[in-house]
């Protein structure tokens, strides 16, 4: 029989987001704190907008057709520019890069790129951790470059394991297999452990939660469960399509039971639970229903060089400008100080009526 669980509390070690103190001058060797005292510790690199998906909850086809206008490749940052932002951040206390899109692995040469990142060293001589997210469509082929060039691990989108869900949910005819084969491949070259993201949307999905389940239990990849969110104007989001973590972790308790495990690092964005027979591990990744604000330690760098404080922010802050008109390293650190420590973002708390007038950025432009 499977206990029964309750996704209750929040296991992530969450700050107090009260009594709010304007983010503290960061003096050398002080960590570099936001208004609502949260750190600056991971960089997700957006390194284009394009993706060979239209997932309906991210770039839906009405609106990402033939005739939408993405980034011309001189608008986006080069290579040394991103290495350029990526290593003053090091600097300022950042210690995971994540490069996302788009589809980051469409974007020619990328395994150039992450050589240039591991080769970043901290103040204290060591490397950052370097991951990326995908949708695994051409990760079989170049799982062994990405790893080679010093990639540490990859996550990748896997929305159903049934050929004509996947087909809906990805609106592309590249097939399920395909996508295994690159998770397959991914592990077999050291890039692991893998985790396998599935964002889950009422009446679409959400009979593949148990067939991915099965499926992945005892793979040592990681599956994390990610509530619908309401990114971006072009989705339709709805409450109503958002099945919760509490839901989810409810079904698959009734088959497999479960139990919690410890984060793995502060301000981990996934709740772990522990299949108890020893199978692995799974995640569940609750936006809506549970926000994670008050950890939030992410700040985005758009492919044109944009710094966004927040995956539902409506503006970003330009860098690119800085890079392309001479600014030395302190200058680029000193405008990336000023705008961390005017951050006070934290949406998916305030999630609601007034939020939701709001314009925001495209989760395809900014990454996941
Ligand atoms: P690792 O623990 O290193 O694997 O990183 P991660 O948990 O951040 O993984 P990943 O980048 O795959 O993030 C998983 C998903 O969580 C993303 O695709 C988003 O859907 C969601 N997510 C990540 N960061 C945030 C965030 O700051 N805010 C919100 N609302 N969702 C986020
Ligand atoms: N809701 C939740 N997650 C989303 N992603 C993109 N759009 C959404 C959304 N509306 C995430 C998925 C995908 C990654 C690239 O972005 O995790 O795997
Ligand atoms: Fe592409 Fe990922 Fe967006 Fe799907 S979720 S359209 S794979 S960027
Ligand atoms: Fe961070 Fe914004 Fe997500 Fe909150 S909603 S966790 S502040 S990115």
């Amino acid at each position: 029989m499977s206990k029964v669980i309750f996704l209750t509390g929040d296991h992530r070690s969450a700050d107090s987001t009260d009594g709010l103190a304007a983010g503290a001058p960061h003096g050398p060797g002080e960590p570099l704190l936001d208004a609502r005292r949260r750190p600056l510790h991971d960089l997700r690199i957006s390194v284009t907008d394009r993706c060979n998906f239209r997932c309906t909850y991210c770039m839906p086809r009405e609106v990402f057709d033939a005739d939408y206008t993405f980034m011309p490749h001189s608008a986006l940052l080069s290579f040394e520019e991103i290495t350029r932002v990526a290593g003053v951040a090091v600097q300022m206390g950042v210690r995971k890069l994540r490069l996302t899109g788009g589809e980051p692995l469409l974007r020619k040469n990328i395994e150039v790129l992450i050589g240039m990142l591991a080769a970043l060293r901290t103040p204290d001589g060591k490397p950052v951790d370097i991951t990326l997210t995908t949708n695994g469509t051409l990760l079989e082929k170049k799982a062994a470059a990405l790893k080679q060039a010093g990639l540490a691990r990859v996550t990748v989108s896997l929305d159903a394991l049934d050929e004509h869900k996947f087909e809906r949910m990805s609106d592309s005819r590249v097939s399920v297999e395909t996508v295994l084969r690159g998770i397959d491949e991914a592990a077999r070259v050291g890039l692991a452990p893998v985790k396998v993201n599935m964002v889950v949307r009422k009446d679409l999905n959400d009979d593949q939660i148990l067939p991915m389940a099965r499926h992945f239990r005892g793979s040592g990849h990681i599956l994390r469960f990610i509530e619908f969110m309401d990114v971006g104007d072009s989705n339709g989001w709805n409450l109503s399509e958002v099945l919760t973590g509490a839901e989810i972790l409810q079904r698959i308790a009734a088959e497999f039971p479960l139990e919690p495990a410890q984060a793995a690092y502060r301000g981990e964005v996934a709740a772990r639970w522990r299949y108890a027979d020893g199978a692995g591990e799974i995640g569940l990744i609750t936006s809506v229903s549970q926000p994670f604000c008050g950890d939030c330690t992410r700040a985005r760098l758009s492919p044109e060089g944009k710094l966004f404080l927040c995956l539902f922010a409506s503006q970003g802050h330009d860098l690119r400008s800085l890079l392309r008109g001479g600014a030395g390293d302190e200058e680029i650190a000193a405008r990336i100080a000023a705008i961390w420590s005017g951050r006070g973002d934290h949406y998916s708390e305030l999630r609601g009526r007034e939020t939701a007038q709001r314009k925001k950025i495209e989760m395809s432009y900014i990454g996941g």
